[in-house]
């Protein structure tokens, strides 16, 4: 096979690059195993006892026994899995109690379970915006939103990160009377910052936009009631579209859109990711239903994640490490790094110690950026975080980053 029809030659540059860092004798970061899970925040990797801070479990509902009863007993009533679609074999009673708790969590008039968070991007953003329409989105948006840009067939305009701005002016550019789309998130899962939404929101709606937020990373923990950062601004009823995932706060797998938009119910028919798919099991659906309804009264939880964010962020600064945000805006700290191979040994030093961390880089990072992304849960206690902040100290001395 010449290089010419090997299919697998555009990865070249990614394999060598690949090499050139193994070959510093780091591990492979991006092949770790978790070889027994011993909590939300606690699992063996390497045969170590490791602390997690990396894993977007917010809220810690992974292990919470009202959650696994609720799984295991759907698992015993409806068996493993429902070898359909939503819409032919694949909706259970389970999926529309998943959806009434989500309508209950956002207030909202409707909802719609998808197989992932991706997949609700995906088939929403798609769906939604047609040929001739247009989409006007954050240029840090998820690659979900990306992914479902491309899938459709309208006009994609992307504008500076949280720049409300260049929001306006790129849709004060588009011709009068087409469809407009603004697709928004609530926090920025890199660098975990949050976006102006109440000024997006205000310019998009003066634009006669409709309006799309990602809440991903905020569901269960920011805003009053746990619904976001749209929630927090006071602007969730001006958002025509939530979208969200069960594989954070909720502590499952699964996505969702929620809106009280009165023709919302027509997408269940057009959406290709919700109509070509299978569903998800009754026991996923039965987890997110319950740990959706316990997150409507978690706000003891919510306080102690802000106390372990803050305690987090102020004492990586106090070591001297570049962070994404300069005060702690979500459950996400990034912690910025000088390159890649000094990311990649930190974070081996790291979980030599006792620590998962995200590694995260380039294309999936803004700016190139090499990051350590710390996801904080409700259930680190006070204690660990001050296990976490010596071995970073640790780690950072040897790798000579601070
Ligand atoms: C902002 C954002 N949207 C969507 C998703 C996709 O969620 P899921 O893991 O449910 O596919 C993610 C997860 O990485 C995300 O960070």
């Amino acid at each position: 096979m010449t290089d010419g029809t090997d299919l697998f030659s555009k990865f070249d540059p990614l394999i060598a690059q690949r090499q050139a860092l193994l070959d510093t004798g780091v591990k492979d970061p991006f092949s770790l195993v978790m070889e027994k899970v011993l909590s939300p925040t606690r699992a063996i990797c390497n045969g170590k006892e490791t602390i997690l801070l990396g894993t977007y479990n917010y809220m810690g509902m992974t292990f919470d026994p009202d959650v696994i009863a609720a799984g295991k007993k759907a698992l015993d009533d409806y068996g493993s899995g429902t070898t359909g679609s939503r819409v032919l074999n694949g909706t259970y009673a389970g999926h529309k109690a998943c959806e009434e708790a989500l309508k209950d969590f956002y207030a909202m008039d409707h909802a719609m379970v998808f197989s992932t968070g991706y997949q609700a991007n995906l088939g929403i953003i798609a769906t939604l915006a047609g040929k001739g329409d247009y989409i006007v989105l954050d240029i840090d948006s998820h690659a979900s939103i990306y992914d479902g840009c491309a899938m459709g067939n309208a006009e994609v305009v992307p504008f500076r990160h949280n720049d409300v701005s260049a929001l306006e002016k790129r849709l004060g550019r588009i011709p009068e009377g087409a469809g407009k789309l603004v697709v928004l998130e609530g926090v920025y899962s890199m660098l975990g910052d949050i976006a102006p939404l109440k000024e997006m929101v205000a310019v998009s709606k003066a634009a006669g936009a409709m309006v799309l937020v990602d809440e991903a990373h905020s569901m269960g923990f920011i805003g009053p009631n746990g619904r976001g950062v749209a929630e927090e601004q006071g602007v969730l009823d001006q958002v025509d579209f939530v979208i969200g995932t069960f594989s954070k706060s909720v502590g499952t797998v699964g996505g969702f859109c929620v809106s009280n938009h009165p023709k919302f119910e027509i997408l269940r028919l057009v959406c290709r990711p919700y109509v070509f798919t299978a569903s998800l099991p009754p026991s996923v659906v039965a987890t997110a239903a319950t740990s959706i309804r316990k997150l409507m009264h978690g706000t003891n939880k919510r306080a102690h994640l802000w106390e372990n964010s803050k305690r987090l962020h102020a004492g990586l600064k106090a070591l001297g490490f570049t962070l994404g945000t300069e005060e702690p805006q979500s459950a996400i700290i990034a912690v910025i790094m000088p390159d890649l191979e000094k990311g990649a040994a930190i974070w081996e030093a790291l979980l030599a110690e006792g620590l998962y961390v995200n590694l995260a880089r380039p294309p999936a990072t803004p700016a190139n950026m090499t990051l350590l992304r710390c996801s904080l849960c409700a259930e680190h206690s006070e204690e660990e975080v001050g296990q976490i902040l010596q071995m970073f100290e640790r780690a950072g001395k040897a790798v000579g980053v601070i």
